[in-house]
């Protein structure tokens, strides 16, 4: 149902994305990048992202690791192939492959860094997929998530009613599929807080290194190192 939903959207899956957030999403992702490459400390690193979509998170890092001069290989997965067929028009240097988060198809002990972007609201089996990242990771390996969650100061509260007002409405005129963003929206409202995440995540053998909100309090980094 995922790969379905996200196949429909992903033509104009960028476009909604730069209007609904006012752009800021581009901020969120080198933000996020920013925080979690002070972290890394590999001359070669190999670096993968989950759920990569269009490939936006590959060519944040990609520019945040050119500028200092680190040359690194990277990887995509996501299981939508119209929106891996996006990522491979931006991201002609990755090496891109169709499949599940919940079963990633490489060795284990394979990446220095793992990221994952607005993707684990959306995954079936989150455990599972939490499980897979570990395996991939080397040990002391990075994992950077960014995600939405709702936040309740009172300017994260006020950021959720312009999502929820907002979302749905341009995301549906654009791509013709609201209800897709519906989902979206309703998959915001499930997920954990990120100190619940926290826990999951210190569960399976991760250490949080920094939790960050990100202007107007409605995405978050989370950056962990794999114990
Ligand atoms: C909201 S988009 C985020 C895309 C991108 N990371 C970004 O920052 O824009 C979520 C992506 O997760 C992918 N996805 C959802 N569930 C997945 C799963 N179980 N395994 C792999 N990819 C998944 C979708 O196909 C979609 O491309």
């Amino acid at each position: 149902m995922v790969r379905e939903l996200f196949n429909s959207i992903a033509e104009r899956y960028d476009l909604v994305n730069r209007l609904t957030t006012l752009g800021l999403d581009k901020r969120w992702r080198r933000k996020a990048c920013e925080t979690a490459l002070t972290y890394l400390d590999v001359k070669k690193p190999r670096i993968l992202d989950v759920a990569c979509g269009t490939g936006d998170m590959i060519r944040c890092m990609m520019k945040r690791l050119e500028k200092r001069g680190v040359p690194a290989r990277f990887y995509g997965l996501d299981c939508s192939e119209r929106m891996l067929e996006i990522a491979r028009k931006k991201v002609p240097f990755a090496e891109l492959r169709v499949g599940n988060a919940e079963d990633i198809p490489f060795p284990d002990g394979s990446f220095d860094l793992v990221s994952v972007a607005f993707g684990l609201r959306n995954f079936s089996e989150r455990e599972k997929a939490i499980s897979e990242i570990h395996r991939v990771l080397k040990q002391g390996g990075i994992l950077l998530l960014l995600e939405f969650s709702r936040n309740e100061s009172p300017l994260g509260k006020l950021a959720w009613f312009y999502t929820r007002s907002v979302v749905p409405i341009i995301g549906g005129i654009l791509t013709g599929n609201r209800e897709a963003y519906n989902h979206l929206l309703r998959s915001i409202e499930a997920f954990p807080s990120p100190e619940e995440l926290s826990r999951e995540f210190e569960k399976r053998g991760f250490e949080v290194l920094t939790i960050r909100w990100f202007f107007p309090r409605i995405a978050f980094v989370m950056v962990l190192r794999r114990v």
